[in-house]
C-alpha cells in the first residue's frame, strides 16, 4: 500500500468522513460505534481529530473532544469516534490514528479516553495492543 499520512482534520474533509462512516453502517459496523458522526461534526471542531491519507484520498478519521469534568476526572482527550474505510482496514492506520489523537492529548498534559462494549473483544484487543488500560468509570442503567 502507498504510504499513509495522518493529519489534523480540516472542514472540508467531512464529506469524505461521512462517506466513511455511511460505508461502515453495514453490517460490519462494530457495535461499539454511536451512530453520531453527523451531530457530532455539527457541534465540535476539536484540535484532536485526526484523518489518514493514502494517495491524496481520506480513509480513516478518529474524532474526539476535551471534557471529564462531568465524571469528576481530570479533562481528558475521548475519543468518540474513529474508523477505516474497509478495503484499508487491517494495515496499520488505526494504531497510527490512535497514536496521533494520543500524542495531541500527552503534549497537553492530558490522558486519552474511549469507551467501548464489553461484548466487543476485539475492539478491546486492539485498545490494548495501543497501550490502552482499562479505566476507572463504571456504567449504570435502569
Ligand atoms: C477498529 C478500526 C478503526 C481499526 O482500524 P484498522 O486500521 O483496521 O486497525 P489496525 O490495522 O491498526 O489494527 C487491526 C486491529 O484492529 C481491530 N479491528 C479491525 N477491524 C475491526 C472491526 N471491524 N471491529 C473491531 N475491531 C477491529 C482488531 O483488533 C485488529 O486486529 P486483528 O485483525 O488482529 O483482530 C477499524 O477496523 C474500523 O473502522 N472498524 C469499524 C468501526 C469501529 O469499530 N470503530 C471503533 C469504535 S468508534
Amino acid at each position: 500500500m502507498a504510504e499513509v499520512r495522518i493529519r489534523k482534520m480540516l472542514p472540508e474533509d467531512v464529506s469524505r468522513i461521512l462517506e466513511i462512516d455511511l460505508r461502515l453502517v453495514g453490517k460490519e459496523r462494530s457495535p461499539s460505534w454511536p451512530q453520531r458522526v453527523t451531530r457530532y461534526l455539527e457541534m465540535y471542531y476539536p484540535p484532536l481529530c485526526h484523518v489518514a491519507e493514502t494517495n491524496g484520498r481520506i480513509v480513516g478519521f478518529i474524532l474526539g473532544d476535551i471534557r471529564g469534568w462531568e465524571y469528576a476526572l481530570a479533562p481528558s482527550g475521548w475519543i468518540d469516534i474513529m474508523g477505516v474505510a474497509p478495503d484499508f482496514q487491517g494495515s496499520g492506520i488505526g494504531k497510527k490514528l490512535l497514536k496521533a489523537f494520543a500524542d495531541e492529548c500527552r503534549e497537553r498534559k492530558m490522558k486519552t479516553h474511549i469507551m467501548v462494549r464489553e461484548a466487543d473483544e476485539r475492539l478491546q484487543r486492539f485498545l490494548s495492543e495501543a497501550g490502552f488500560n482499562r479505566g476507572t468509570l463504571i456504567e449504570y442503567e435502569k
